[in-house]
């Protein structure tokens, strides 16, 4: 979805707008635009297209500009559309909408204005002209008055020169400290490449940027991010989502780090909120996508480890239902980018309950972090491809240290913990041997890849995984995939199983294993092919599926963690067979800040 950038300081602005626009094309966008100011000079670009090909020498002279890579909702993919919008020698850039864009532009235009796009954005261009007395943050403060809606922007006027005045309402802003200059953008990959000192905009907040200094209405911490700037590259791999498959492992190691104890955990985030969780008597896991997925793996730890009541719900679904909400509920919101507006319209209604709010985000210093009262970082580093593969093993692993820690305060056997934990520790080593395994897991996807539809089935523990698996196919390799509960299957989707519909059964020697595999032998019957994903050892599985993936015995509890990763490597190669754009797959944005 859309990309702010904006630079003031003593270096050129151009390369710099550039080549943040180029961090934010994973989030999606269909045009970009860039305006610099020099003096009572203003260049102007606005592009339909893919950045990749704008080259990021220096386009042009000046230190002050703001850029935007869009991604069309009011108004069709144009350059007119493009923004920065203008209206009289003011320049925007906006993420977010605004509501009564209408109702404005009917009341400027018999003012008098002429409108030269058809965005919502250019209404703030206008509104600012008619209020400008000489003071860009003025007339800007005042502009914003008149809106009803979301924005984040960034400003600038030949007008009022030497600034960039900033403002946020539920569209995320961070404001990069570097040694000569300061970053406005939506997005950290943005300017990570520059500094790691990061300033989070509020809602309501207006920033001030100039060459020497910038100013907010209050006195803001200086966030460090932890991100290393090699992050945002692709590396040796061809593409973003083998680079983040192969980092799962390593995902594992960091969201434990230093957060293990013999028998327990220690969550920063969840030292304040301690004394409410032990009250807690029911759990609501809350996520969009792959997040949901992960929430409902959540839903089987917190039951079964936690010891407390849990529902996963979608954040699109549950904020319209009639749940009964109390303070003794607490909501765990999950999400990598900490940007999902389901989750946040979810979270606003969670917090009027007065429901304890927690989040499990990847995104440092996102809307999700700062609007929620306690939580913990999965720590994994930025996701660029749209799909999303090692944040939901970040989750997954966070997921677990939080059922730990309520188990621990419900009476989870001590034993039972220090098991769990010592398995933890050892199940990144796990996971890149599951990955190690990459070029065999290649040749399966490769042979069943001219096939249409397919099953991925799971039970417990994996039923989440096969959903999880069936999604990442689809949204890669655009065939169709469903993932369904092993038990479900004979309850209708069985009617489609022949010859020419897979399934991909997760049956590792767990709890579930017999009932598995009696599913596997419904497929079967009806000639189903089958690709098992199976514990290392397993001979009986190999003699009733057509493939088997192996992965290493571990707690049941663990297995997510494990099975998922064969699916991921299995969409991936899929969608290589086929030769789709693995990263940007069609349709999809990384970020999805609309409802
Ligand atoms: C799937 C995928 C999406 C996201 C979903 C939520 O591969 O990427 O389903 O998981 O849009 O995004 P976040 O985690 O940012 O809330």
């Amino acid at each position: 979805m859309c990309g702010i950038i904006g630079y003031i300081g003593k270096k050129q602005a151009y390369p710099i707008i550039i080549n943040g626009l180029k961090k934010m094309e994973y989030r999606g966008y269909d045009s970009y635009g860039i305006c610099v100011l020099n003096g009572d000079d203003v260049f102007l670009k606005r592009k339909v297209g893919r950045i990749s090909e704008e080259s990021s020498e220096n386009g042009c002279e000046g230190f002050i500009s703001i850029g935007h890579s869009r991604w069309a909702t009011t108004g069709g993919v144009s350059e007119k559309n493009a923004h920065p919008q203008e209206y009289n020698q003011f320049y925007v850039v906006h993420n977010g909408i605004i509501e009564n864009y209408k109702e404005l532009k009917e009341e400027l235009t018999l003012k008098g204005h002429i409108f030269s796009s058809d965005t919502d954005t250019e209404v703030i261009a206008h509104l600012i002209s008619e209020e400008f007395k000489g003071n860009l943050e003025d007339a800007t403060k005042k502009a914003l008055k008149r809106i009803i809606g979301s924005y984040g922007i960034a400003v600038i006027s030949p007008k009022d020169k030497g600034k960039i005045v900033v403002a946020k309402l539920s569209s995320p802003i961070i404001l990069g400290i570097t040694d000569d200059g300061y970053i406005v953008a939506s997005d950290p990959s943005a300017v990570i490449n520059y500094t790691k000192q990061i300033v989070t905009l509020d809602d309501n907040e207006i920033a001030i940027l100039k060459e020497d200094g910038y100013t907010i209405s209050k006195d803001k911490k200086i966030e460090t991010i932890d991100w290393e700037s090699d992050a945002v590259d692709k590396g040796v791999y061809e593409h973003f989502m083998l680079k983040e498959i192969m980092e799962e492992p390593k995902v594992i190691e960091s969201a434990i780090q230093g957060r293990l104890l013999e028998d327990n955990v220690k969550l920063g985030g969840l030292e304040l909120p301690k004394e409410r969780l032990k009250k807690t008597d029911k759990i609501y896991l809350i996520g969009c996508g792959t997040g949901y997925y992960a929430s409902k793996v959540g839903e089987y730890l917190m039951e079964e480890i936690g010891m407390v009541d849990a529902e996963a719900h979608m954040g699109s679904e549950i904020r319209y239902r009639d749940v009964r909400l109390n303070p003794n509920q607490t909501a765990i919101f999950v999400s990598q980018s900490g940007e999902t507006a389901d989750n946040l319209a979810c979270l606003k209604k969670m917090k009027e309950a007065k429901v304890l709010s927690l989040g499990v985000t990847n995104v440092i210093g996102s809307t999700q972090t700062r609007e929620t009262e306690g939580g913990v970082y999965t720590r994994c580093g930025p996701e660029i491809a749209v799909a999303s593969t090692k944040a939901f093993i970040g989750q997954i692993t966070v997921l677990l240290m939080i059922a730990l820690f309520l188990g621990r305060q419900r009476g989870l056997e001590e034993g039972k913990a220090k098991e769990i934990i010592t398995e933890l520790k050892n199940i990144s080593k796990k996971g890149e041997i599951v990955l190690s395994e990459a070029e065999e897991i290649k040749k399966i996807a490769e042979k069943y890849s001219q096939y249409k539809n397919f099953f991925f089935i799971g039970r417990k523990f994996n039923y989440p995984i096969a959903m999880e698996g069936a999604l990442k196919l689809k949204e890669i390799s655009y065939v169709h995939a469903e993932g369904v509960t092993g038990g479900e299957l004979k309850h209708g989707p069985l009617a489609l199983i022949d010859e020419n519909c897979p399934t991909i059964a997760i049956c590792p020697k767990d709890s579930v294993y017999d009932k598995m595999l009696s599913n596997i032998e419904e497929v079967k019957a009806r000639k189903g092919k089958v690709i098992a994903i199976a514990t290392r050892g397993d001979k009986k599985i190999k003699e009733i599926a057509d493939d088997v993936i192996y992965i290493p015995e571990t707690l049941e509890c663990l297995t997510p963690l494990l099975s998922a990763m064969p699916l991921h490597l299995f969409a991936y190669f899929f969608a290589l067979a086929l030769g789709k754009d693995i990263d940007k797959p069609r349709n999809l944005a990384k970020s999805v800040t609309v409802e």
